[in-house]
């Protein structure tokens, strides 16, 4: 009975993800903690960690013992969004193994894509037409990644062992080998003349908002790829659409939009320069994301700050 009372309390509230297989897992990887699943959530002052991925906000201010929210997702804007997320608790994202590992696929298969002008092929093959194009060799073709941290930095990484001409851009000054790197607005455009495919993995804050827009996009070269792998609201939609109709983008490949599921209206669904993606670049794993958190919730328990706590005034 007193180590039944003295067992830590972690509250699951979590909508839009597969519940039952996520309690198993924490059950799991997690027997000595007590798992109460949100809104049948106790006493809430016996409550000292949280995991959270879609939930009522306002709730985390009502857990007066509240020591850590864990996100079940690896983007925390729509958490930071809470008006009533508790200053003082640490926040941490996720950062999962099995979701770098399909980052890391994804993005290799949408540069090779276009690096081999598969969309070219495509549109050939709809005109019966046999044009055997011969593509530049990797070390002649410029990608560019927005983003350099968990997930851009490993692909800029892949994509050099791939032979490709990799830059990335990041806010602080980065150092990767055999990759350009770019830091900061005063060095983006240099950045984006330099870049035939645009990769965006930039975490939703404040300054990477609406960043893909018509003037960035004029200082791609003409005729360059996007595919974007991070959040819908990094683009303007319009401006998107208007420099594929202008020839200033080739084609681009989106995962990601701005209300998803992307509405049926939408005109990205029927244009011909746009693949569309519903939003499986990466997916988390039960498995080894539940293996993950559970790691890093056990570093609190042994007294430890846990790791990838995000910075709130970054806000990623
Ligand atoms: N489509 C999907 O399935 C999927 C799955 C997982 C994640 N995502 C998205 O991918 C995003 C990136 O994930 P991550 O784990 O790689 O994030 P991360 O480790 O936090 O890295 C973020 C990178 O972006 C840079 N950055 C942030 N703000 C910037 C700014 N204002 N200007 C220039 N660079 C800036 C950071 O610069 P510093 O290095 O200087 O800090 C860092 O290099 C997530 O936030 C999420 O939205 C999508």
């Amino acid at each position: 009975m007193a180590s039944e009372m003295t067992r830590p309390v972690l509250l699951y509230a979590c909508a839009g993800v597969d519940t039952a297989a996520w309690l198993e897992a924490l059950r799991c990887e997690l027997p000595q903690v007590e798992l109460r699943v949100w809104p049948d959530a106790g006493n809430l002052a016996d409550i000292q960690f949280a995991f959270v991925w879609r939930y009522p906000p306002g709730m985390l201010a009502r857990l007066p013992k509240l020591r850590a929210i864990f996100s079940l997702g690896a983007g925390v804007e729509s958490i930071l969004r809470d008006p009533e997320l508790p200053r003082e608790v640490p926040l941490v994202r996720m950062v999962d193994p099995a979701l770098a590992i399909g980052m890391n696929e994804f993005v290799l298969m949408c540069v090779l894509h276009y690096h081999r002008q598969m969309d070219v092929h495509a549109e050939n093959q709809r005109q019966r037409t046999w044009s055997r194009l011969v593509p530049p060799l990797p070390q002649d073709r410029r990608v560019g990644i927005l983003g350099l941290g968990e997930l851009g930095g490993l692909c800029a990484g892949t994509l050099v062992k791939h032979g490709f001409d990799v830059a990335g851009w990041s806010r602080t000054a980065r150092a990767i080998e055999g990759v350009h790197t770019f830091a900061g607005v005063e060095q983006l455009p240099e950045f984006l003349r330099r870049t035939e495919i645009l990769v965006c993995l930039l975490p939703l804050t404040p300054s990477t908002e609406n960043i893909i827009n018509n003037a960035t996009l004029a200082h791609l070269p003409r005729g360059a790829y996007f595919i974007n792998v991070a959040r819908g609201q990094h683009v303007v939609d319009a401006d998107l659409i208007a420099a594929l109709d202008s020839g200033q983008l080739a084609a681009a490949t989106l995962d990601v939009f701005r209300e998803e599921p992307l509405p049926a209206e939408h005109p990205f669904w029927v244009h011909r320069r746009i693949t569309v993606a519903p939003h499986i670049a990466a997916i988390t794993q039960v498995k080894t994301a539940a293996r993950t958190l559970a790691a890093n919730l056990n570093r609190c328990l042994a007294g430890d700050a846990p790791a990838n706590v995000v910075d709130r005034r970054r806000g990623y």
